[in-house]
């Protein structure tokens, strides 16, 4: 079966198509490296021991996307490929909406020019904007509170609208919540260009020496040490909700939604001491004021993954916080131009 994944030179995208090609998928990737390094695909391959086609497609552009569907028989496609960082979003909308909007409706109209109508898609937790209560159940109002989500939101919608014209499309939205950590082998991970705007990043350059200290954003929350408490969700455990979630589609039609998440939270305080304790590195930090924007609490009822996607989030918080450090530690400039990669193009 042969699976095209938008996206899959970035964070989340390479270790599904890890996930992807361990299963033994025919694989296709595309990404225009907006937000990736060319190093990602090498690595991948070096991983699983397996090719894959690449193609280095912009989805804007129309023309490109369809020389990708006249070359393969694509049977379904995950959807990466999007723009995520929400401070941008603010600044940025129209480019934000441009981007990830008129991107997913290119993909989605020549998907169904080409007869592929399997589409798992990469939603995020942030859809469930300020909840009033967790865990945090998928029929909880949608209410984004920025441009990237709700960019997120609008395209659940359309894709919604899509399956009520044609009854043949099957859809899995997937609700991510905070992915972390990285491939146990260490070859991929997360590559924030600059100063990292989320958690583990920062913790991890703050290990390594890159950055000098943690700025904590609150620690007046109503939680049990007063810092904000999220899900965190290993990357490998999510690469392989995709692959359940495939598995789902490739065997109904509709549209459904579903958290990845682990249903447990850990506080920021909480992170930086399992952190600490598993890369023998001390975390300097100080309590700064709320970030705008911030919730207390966010995490996942992750039941009906587990129910009807049979998929259950395996790794724990020293896991992630070891895998996560392995990475920096070993790449410390990320997928920047190394020699390995020079002499490999
Ligand atoms: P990422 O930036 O590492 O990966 C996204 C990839 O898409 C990048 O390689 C980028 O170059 C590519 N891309 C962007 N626009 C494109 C376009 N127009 N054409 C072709 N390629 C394009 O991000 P990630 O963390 O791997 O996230 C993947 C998806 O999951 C995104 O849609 C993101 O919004 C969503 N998500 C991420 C998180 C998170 O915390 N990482 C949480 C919830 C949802
Ligand atoms: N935090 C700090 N200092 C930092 C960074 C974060 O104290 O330098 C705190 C935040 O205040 C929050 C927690 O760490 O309490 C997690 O923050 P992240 O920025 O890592 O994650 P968020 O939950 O704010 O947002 C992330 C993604 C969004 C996505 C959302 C839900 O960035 O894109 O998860 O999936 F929408």
């Amino acid at each position: 079966m042969a699976i095209l994944v938008t996206g899959g030179a970035g964070y989340i995208g390479s270790h599904t198509s890890v996930e992807l090609l361990n299963a033994d998928y025919e694989l296709i990737i595309l990404d225009n490296f907006s937000n990736s390094k060319k190093e990602s695909l090498n690595r991948i391959r070096d991983i699983t021991g397996k090719d894959f086609t690449f193609y280095e497609v912009d989805l804007l552009n129309r023309e490109d996307l369809e020389k990708v569907f006249l070359d393969n028989q694509i049977d379904a496609v995950i959807h990466f490929a999007g723009l995520k960082a929400v401070g941008e979003s603010v600044s940025i909308p129209l480019h934000y909406y441009h981007n990830n909007i008129t991107g997913t409706i290119i993909l989605c109209d020549v998907m169904q020019k080409y007869g592929v109508k399997n589409l798992v898609f990469s939603s995020s937790a942030t859809v469930y904007g300020m909840p009033n209560s967790v865990p945090i159940t998928e029929d909880f109002p949608l209410c984004s509170t920025n441009p990237y989500g709700r960019t997120k939101q609008m395209i659940e919608e359309i894709i919604r609208d899509i399956y009520v014209s044609d009854e043949k499309w099957s859809v899995a939205l997937l609700r991510y919540f905070n992915p972390i950590g990285a491939h146990s082998s260490g070859l991929i991970g997360e590559d924030p260009n600059g100063i990292p705007n989320n958690l583990m990043p920062y913790i991890t350059q703050v290990a390594s020496g890159k950055l000098k200290e943690l700025k904590v954003f609150g620690n007046d929350y109503p939680t049990n040490d007063g810092t904000g408490v999220r899900d965190y969700i290993h990357v490998v455990d999510l690469a392989i909700g995709h692959i359940r979630a495939l598995e789902k589609i490739m065997s109904i039609t509709g549209v459904e939604a579903y958290n990845l998440g682990t249903g447990k939270g850990y506080s920021v305080l909480e992170m930086v001491d399992t952190f600490e304790k598993v890369s023998g590195k001390t975390i300097s930090y100080s309590i700064v004021g709320r970030r705008p924007g911030d919730i207390s609490t966010c995490f996942a009822n992750p039941s009906k993954a587990k129910e009807e996607l049979n998929w259950v989030a395996k790794r724990g918080i020293k896991e992630m916080c070891e895998d996560s450090w392995r990475w920096q530690s070993t790449n410390p400039n990320g997928y920047e131009i190394t020699i390995k990669e020079t002499i490999r193009n």
